[in-house]
């Protein structure tokens, strides 16, 4: 077989790619480990900055996110009984839309299948060949039978634990990592969310995020140690933890109910450089991770299509390869900003036992500085509704 393009992985990454490169008449096939049914289901992102918001309304799927998304001027953070409203519309003029990432992916692979572009599922042990020369190839085993793939470029959008950026020789590649000591134990329930807005808590028990996909339907997060399992958190515990944290007035309007979905996720801050190899290149969380603390990730996953299929665009179109040259420095220049930004509210609302006291209290002096200075909101604001790209 043979193919313009091979994208490795049918996350938001490699579907956004995906359509970008159909609609501009680029042959691209996406080879996928696992079936749809499981992409769809994997309970992830919530929240979309307006630059995803126009990138899908540029490839005609956003119909669905206008009807159904929600639109939010503002978020509040919580803490030591005090509460600060953030409020992005006032302070940027942009807002957020709340719109959960398996309904992006839903509307990315109707989108596909409308215009004919062919997704290999269940593409299994799939290996990457010669991207450092001139004709590299993707190779995978589907139906019991090898599937081998030539192609003039290879991107790599198959998450944290994919093989593209595995496939990269050691020398070649620069890691920055933080792992940090916590993570997110979280529930997906059909109530109605505790409050229009979004609350960032920051407790002395440990962070805790009241989030939402819709009117009916509430996300809900506590930070837990990483020592815990799933199976030790029956949705009676989840309920009552979640209810200490939250303030008072949130605390007694909380609707609890069966958790339709319950993971505990990891927290990482990491970043892969340079961002191409040859012919290879990667882009979304096959890249960098970010904690999900400021809600970055698929937005970060957006901002990196947006410029590769720019340059890939040039490249068939034009004939000009400079994009494609400089799409790692582009990426990488928002990729760090945003990986700063969810590094800074992750220490500002998580607690750390290692910080002792000291750490606490310096996190309050800030938390009451942000609620009194419109310039340190602005600041937040800005990043959290996302740097222009
Ligand atoms: P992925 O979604 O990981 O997709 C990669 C795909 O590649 C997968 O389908 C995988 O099956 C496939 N794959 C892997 N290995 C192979 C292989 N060897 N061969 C073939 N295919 C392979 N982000 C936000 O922007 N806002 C939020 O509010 C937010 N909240 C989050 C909350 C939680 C609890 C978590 C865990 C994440 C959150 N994120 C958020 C992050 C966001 O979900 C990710 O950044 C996003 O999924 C990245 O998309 P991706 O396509 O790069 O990678
Ligand atoms: C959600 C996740 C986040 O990381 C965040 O900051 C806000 C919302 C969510 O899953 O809804």
């Amino acid at each position: 077989m043979r193919a313009q393009v091979v994208i490795v992985g049918a996350g938001p990454a490699g579907l956004l790619l995906g359509q970008c490169l159909l609609q501009s008449g680029i042959d691209a096939v996406i080879l996928e480990q696992r079936p749809a049914q499981y992409v769809l289901g994997r309970v992830r992102a919530g929240v979309l900055e307006s630059g995803v918001v126009a990138l899908l309304e540029r490839l005609g799927a956003a119909d669905r996110l206008h009807a159904e998304g929600l639109v939010h001027e503002g978020f509040d953070i919580a803490f030591a009984g005090g509460r600060v409203r953030i409020d992005l519309a006032g302070l940027t003029g942009k807002t957020v839309t709340v719109y959960g990432q398996t309904e992006i992916t839903k509307d990315l692979m109707d989108a596909r299948a409308a215009a004919g572009g062919n997704t290999v599922y269940e593409a299994l042990d799939v290996a990457l060949h010669d991207f450092e020369a001139e004709r590299p190839s993707v190779s995978c085993i589907k139906d019991g039978k090898t599937l081998t793939v030539e192609c003039d470029f290879i991107a790599g959008c198959d998450g944290f634990h994919g093989i593209s950026r595995a496939s990269v020789p050691a020398g070649a590649i620069r890691n920055y990592e933080r792992v940090y000591p916590f993570g997110w134990m979280g529930v997906l329930a059909d109530t109605q969310p505790v409050s229009e807005e979004l609350i960032y808590v920051s407790h002395e028990r440990g962070f805790a995020l009241c989030s939402q996909r819709s009117r009916t339907r509430s996300r809900y997060y506590v930070q837990c140690p990483l020592s815990e399992q799933v199976d030790e958190w029956p949705d009676e515990r989840f309920w009552a933890e979640l209810r200490r944290r939250l303030p008072a007035d949130a605390a007694s309007a909380l609707v609890v109910g069966p958790s339709i979905e319950k993971s505990i996720a990891p927290l990482r801050s990491f970043v892969a450089e340079p961002l191409r190899f040859g012919r290879l290149f990667l882009a979304g969380d096959a890249a960098h991770i970010v904690p999900p603390t400021g809600a970055k990730g698929l937005n970060l996953a957006a901002s990196d299509v947006h410029y590769l299929a720019e340059g890939l665009i040039a490249f068939y179109k034009n004939k000009n390869s400079v994009e494609l040259e400089n799409y790692s420095a582009r990426a990488l220049a928002r990729v760090w900003k945003a990986e700063r930004f969810s590094w800074w509210m992750t220490k500002l609302l998580h607690r750390f036992p290692e910080e002792g006291d000291f750490g606490r209290r310096m996190q309050l002096a800030e938390l009451e500085y942000i609620s009194a200075s419109r310039a340190a909101q602005t600041a937040l604001a800005e990043n959290y509704v996302g740097l222009p790209y």
